[in-house]
């Protein structure tokens, strides 16, 4: 039987949207500060997020919204556990933002969805939520720094052996006008075939 659901639009062009996509570009988590987003524009930038491309409908991945009691007892963990003072200086990065949403990449046993395109589509939520925060207003950060690999960090924050961080989407308000970076020229990244 079909679980496919009712006819949804044809996408039209929009050219507002397309000139926000030229221009999109990270903000450094550190200086992302308040106002993010509200309760209402988070719900509706997480239902975007979970609109991503899945091979399999398996839906191989969890979103974590931290909290600002979780924020303030993980920071202080990870300060005791960083191994290094630069380690420690990287977690700035998880203490200012106003709202942050960790990515897991939630393995599903499948006989036909290999693992790496499960990670590809947690990846895929992680930009979805990107586009979503910026669409309402927001800039954003899409950070996993040393916390997401290491073992005891992984125990804090709660990830199973199998888990992977696919990344902290960390949503807010930049503080300083976004600069541009380097970026590559089309003819040097696409091959075109006959
Ligand atoms: C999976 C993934 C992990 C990342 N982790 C970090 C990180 O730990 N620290 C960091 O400074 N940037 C990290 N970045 C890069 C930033 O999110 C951002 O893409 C980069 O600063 C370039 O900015 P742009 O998005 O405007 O091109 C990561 C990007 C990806 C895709």
């Amino acid at each position: 039987m079909s679980d496919f659901g009712t006819a949804l639009p044809h996408p039209a062009r929009d050219a507002a949207l397309i000139e926000r996509l030229r221009a999109r570009r990270s903000a450094p988590a550190q200086g992302l500060a308040a106002p993010g987003p509200s309760h209402a524009d988070l719900e509706a930038i997480l239902e975007i997020g979970l609109r991503s491309p899945d091979h399999g409908k398996l839906f191989p991945w969890r979103l974590v919204v931290i909290g600002p009691q979780t924020r303030a007892r993980w920071v202080a963990e990870l300060e005791a556990a960083a191994p290094t003072d630069k380690d420690r200086a990287v977690l700035r990065k998880l203490a200012a933002p106003p709202v942050t949403v960790m990515v897991v990449s939630t393995p599903v046993d499948s006989p036909k969805v290999p693992l790496w395109e499960q990670q590809l589509s947690a990846g895929v939520v992680c930009m979805n939520l990107e586009h979503a925060a910026n669409a309402h207003g927001y800039a954003t950060s899409w950070i996993t720094d040393w916390y997401a690999y290491d073992p005891r960090a992984r125990a804090l924050m709660g990830l199973r052996d199998d888990e992977t961080v696919a990344g902290f989407i960390h949503m807010g308000t930049a503080a300083e006008p976004l600069l541009e970076r380097p970026r590559p020229r089309v003819g040097d990244k696409v091959e075109r075939l006959p």
